[in-house]
């Protein structure tokens, strides 16, 4: 790609300082009191994409927070990459882990990152990944090597469900018709280790409630007497998973894919210490369902977890007292064929089941999504992988994960075409933690690596 590389060293102050500018509106889309902001972003985004060389930029309002989307038509005859990502980011909290403010980004070394990261809420998931598709844009439109069209879908709700943008979407598929869907929101092994998200798993997010009497009560005169919300539904927790961590909810695992162990064999040979992942983790030990090794216990295999418990007395001191009611959050992380609306019901009609006497349960689902897996025999993956080549020098390598973007899957369906999930970020990176933080080495990669994406999906498009 002619004078990538130079144009970057000439403009890279201008690339951090553009999006420290982004990370500093707190975009937070779980938090009402920061409307506001998450509207600002929108905007600030739009500008930026104006900036880029998209012909056309509106701020689509939907039922939530707005969706930006842009784009550049050159040839309705080339091919059309529509790139999506998301603009909002996770609350901050807790805020006294942060060793600078979230919405104040400050370059800083670490272990991973010499050279440098981005330290705010939002810098890999995903302002940072997605601007990297702005900064390609410009490049390619300011150096007119642009070798085809691009439409760019950026929205504010990710994070919380993206619950409006499938209603969008499915509104839209004539104006968000493509060929291939990138998206920047994943990772990748190493800084030295280039890989490619191959998929994502599905997600189904509930809530339960747990009521014993009708109001809180001594537990002295009461305790032993009456059923405890809290000790019922830890009970009712820890059932959910049996001696070898299998889950115990029937018919849980009856659509799980079951990859061959060639498959197995395959994934295995990505680098992996296990000793460097617990030191990173100050864990003595990994713990996960028997027959299965860390990095298949977190992608190809579901998972039950909690996420937040709460009931009784949690303030300062000690209060004796039996709680009227026990709350959690519990996710559960999916795999292909497994179909998340089903897998809800499951929950539900168990969880209910297995409630004791002196108590009543209540489920209430929160959002969920399909799994994901991208064919690594389609031009767009080849394309993806042919680009890493060009500028990390190495084959990239397949890799599922295990984190979810449910909407994904409702893409393909709507749309008809393939994702491509051309991740820069690294585990070490504290998404969604205090801390969180973008390394600039990748930011640049990042930027670096999309243009050939483009080249060479063109071109595989029309060798096709
Ligand atoms: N970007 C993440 C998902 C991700 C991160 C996938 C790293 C793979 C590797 C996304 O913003 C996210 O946090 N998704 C949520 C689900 C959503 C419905 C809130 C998740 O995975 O918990
Ligand atoms: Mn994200
Ligand atoms: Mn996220």
């Amino acid at each position: 790609m002619q004078n990538i590389q130079t144009y970057i060293n000439t403009h890279k102050d201008r690339f951090l300082n553009e999006l420290i500018e982004l990370l500093k509106i707190p975009s937070i889309s779980a938090d009402s009191t920061y409307k506001n902001e998450v509207i600002k972003t929108a905007e600030a985004v739009k500008t930026q994409l104006e900036q880029a060389g998209c012909d056309t930029v509106e701020i689509c309002k939907t039922k939530g927070f707005p969706i930006v989307y842009g784009e550049k038509m050159i040839d309705k005859n080339l091919p059309t990459v529509l790139v999506y990502g998301h603009y909002d980011v996770q609350p901050p909290d807790p805020l006294n882990l942060w060793n600078s403010p979230p919405f104040e980004p400050v370059i800083k070394e670490t272990d991973s990152h010499p050279e440098g990261a981005i330290f705010a809420r939002g810098a890999c998931d995903d302002k940072g990944q997605m601007y990297m598709h702005v900064k390609a844009l410009e490049f390619m439109t300011k150096t007119k090597q642009l070798p085809c069209n691009v439409k760019f879908m950026i929205e504010g709700e990710e994070e919380v469900g993206s619950e409006n943008l499938g209603d969008f979407v499915k509104a839209n598929r004539e104006k968000l018709s493509n060929d291939v869907i990138l998206i920047s929101d994943t990772g990748m092994i190493a800084k030295d280790t280039p890989s490619i998200t191959t998929g994502l798993r599905g997600l189904s997010y509930v809530e339960v409630e747990v009521t014993g009497p009708n109001r809180d009560l001594h537990s002295g005169l009461y305790g032993g007497a009456v059923a405890n919300p809290i000790n019922v539904l830890a009970k009712m927790i820890a059932s959910l998973h049996d001696e070898n961590n299998h889950i115990t909810i029937p018919g849980f695992y009856d659509k799980v894919e079951i990859l061959s162990e060639a498959e197995r064999a395959e994934m295995a040979k990505a680098p992996f210490s296990l000793e460097a992942y617990k030191k990173a983790l100050d864990i003595d030990a990994v713990y996960g369902e028997a027959g299965y090794t860390t990095n298949e216990r977190n992608s190809i295999r579901p998972t039950l977890d909690v996420n937040g418990i709460w009931g009784g007395y949690t303030g300062e001191g000690a209060k004796t007292v039996i709680a009227s009611k026990a709350y959690a959050k519990i996710s559960m992380r999916l795999v292909p064929h497994q179909d998340w609306k089903e897998i809800t019901q499951l929950f539900k009609s168990h969880f209910e089941s297995i409630a004791p006497k002196g108590v009543t349960v209540k489920v209430t689902p929160h959002h969920g999504g399909q799994g994901y897996v991208t064919p690594i025999d389609c031009i767009g993956y080849q394309a993806a992988s042919k680009a890493y080549k060009s500028t990390f020098g190495k084959t990239p390598i397949p890799q599922r994960s295990g984190g979810s973007i449910p909407i994904v899957s409702l893409f393909e369906k709507e749309l008809k075409s393939k994702t491509i999930l051309m991740g820069f970020g690294l585990d070490s990176d504290a998404i969604h933690s205090p801390n969180e933080h973008f390394g600039i080495f990748n930011y640049l990669k990042g930027i670096e690596t999309i243009p050939y994406f483009y080249k060479y999906f063109t071109e595989l498009s029309k060798q096709k």
